[in-house]
């Protein structure tokens, strides 16, 4: 591997690149990153379930040693994710009797978890996906049906958000989607986002979280969802990257290898996501995949549960594939 470019090195003068890790693949996958990338997000470690798992009762081991890990090899940190309908915990909406809580109530819970986060890494995270996947993916519904919209209302989101700001004050603090670039999604998105930088809430950008595949979404979408994001003067990064083998209605499971064909296919989609987010570097800040390299990806059990799927430009083997030649 000793001639393969280091990824990060390759566009420093671009974007940082990031991969998203969790206790196991930051250990296994350690000198691929090290080399590789220099930014890390924890893939489900710093969710609100694992780190306020019981009321008031943090569990900050695992993202203590990310970013020990980070500091140790001068790499980024983006934090992912505060406020969120999944990854919860029961906790949270209730009271001791098991009714549900009032708006008040999970106002303060709300704040005690951000400014308690927030404020044990202050400085060290440079991005915060303070809400995450609020908006709905119903053509009929604007914001997504969820206890934090239930219980506080719409304004749940500017909250989330002064909190942050309040807690860690030179973070940037972004909103992060998926299907962003869907048009009628991301529609509602530039309609979320717009709303609160008209009411002055402290928010700086737009994760794209970019769950792609080899088909879907087309880069016309891609391009007009950065454009109409980015007219907003707010920076954008790349959250989540991954580009998939299969397109979203695929539901073939027998393949226990890519086909070359894939593989090629998949090299070539790679090659144009990126010379799009070259050519709106100005806007675009980082670019972090959701995994390291092909041994581990969340899409091996999504949407289709034990199916294999290689949506990485590092094969299982940490070797880089075509997709990687290609961007770098
Ligand atoms: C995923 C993780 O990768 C999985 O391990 C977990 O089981 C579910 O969450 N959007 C997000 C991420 O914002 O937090 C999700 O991560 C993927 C979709």
């Amino acid at each position: 591997q000793l001639n393969t470019p280091d990824l990060y090195q390759v566009y420093k003068n671009f974007f940082t690149i990031g991969a998203a890790v969790n206790s196991k693949t930051l250990e296994s996958e350690k000198e691929l990153l090290k080399k590789h990338y220099n930014s890390l997000t924890a893939e489900n470690e710093m969710k609100f379930e694992l780190l306020q798992p019981e009321q008031g009762n943090f569990n900050f081991a695992n993202a203590d040693k990310l970013v020990a890990f980070a500091n140790e090899n001068n790499m980024k940190l983006r934090g992912h994710t505060l406020v969120w309908h999944n990854q919860t915990t029961e906790w949270l909406f209730q009271n001791p009797d098991g009714t549900q809580v009032n708006r008040e109530i999970l106002l303060q819970r709300m704040e005690e978890h951000i400014s308690t986060v927030l404020g044990r890494y202050k400085g060290q995270f440079y991005s915060w996906d303070v809400v995450n996947e609020a908006i709905s993916d119903d053509d009929s519904e604007y914001l997504r049906k969820s206890k934090w919209l239930d219980i506080i209302g719409e304004d749940f989101i500017a909250k989330a958000f002064e909190f942050a700001h309040q807690a860690d004050p030179n973070a940037s603090l972004f909103y992060n989607d998926y299907n962003e670039s869907h048009p009628n999604k991301r529609e509602r998105i530039y309609r979320l986002v717009k709303s609160l930088l008209d009411k002055d809430v402290p928010i700086h950008g737009v994760g794209l979280q970019a769950h792609w595949n080899v088909h879907d979404p087309s880069l016309d979408d891609i391009r007009a969802a950065i454009e109409r994001y980015a007219s907003l003067g707010v920076q954008l990064q790349i959250t989540e990257m991954d580009v998939s083998m299969f397109s979203w209605d695929d539901r073939r499971a027998d393949l226990t290898q890519p086909t070359e064909e894939m593989l090629h296919l998949q090299a070539e989609r790679y090659d144009q996501f990126f010379r799009v987010f070259r050519e709106y570097k100005e806007v675009i800040s980082n670019v972090t995949f959701w995994g390291a390299n092909d041994s581990y990806t969340w899409l091996n059990d999504f949407p289709v549960r034990g199916r294999k799927n290689w949506p990485f430009v590092f094969g299982e083997n940490g070797v880089p594939k075509e997709s990687f030649w290609r961007i770098a």
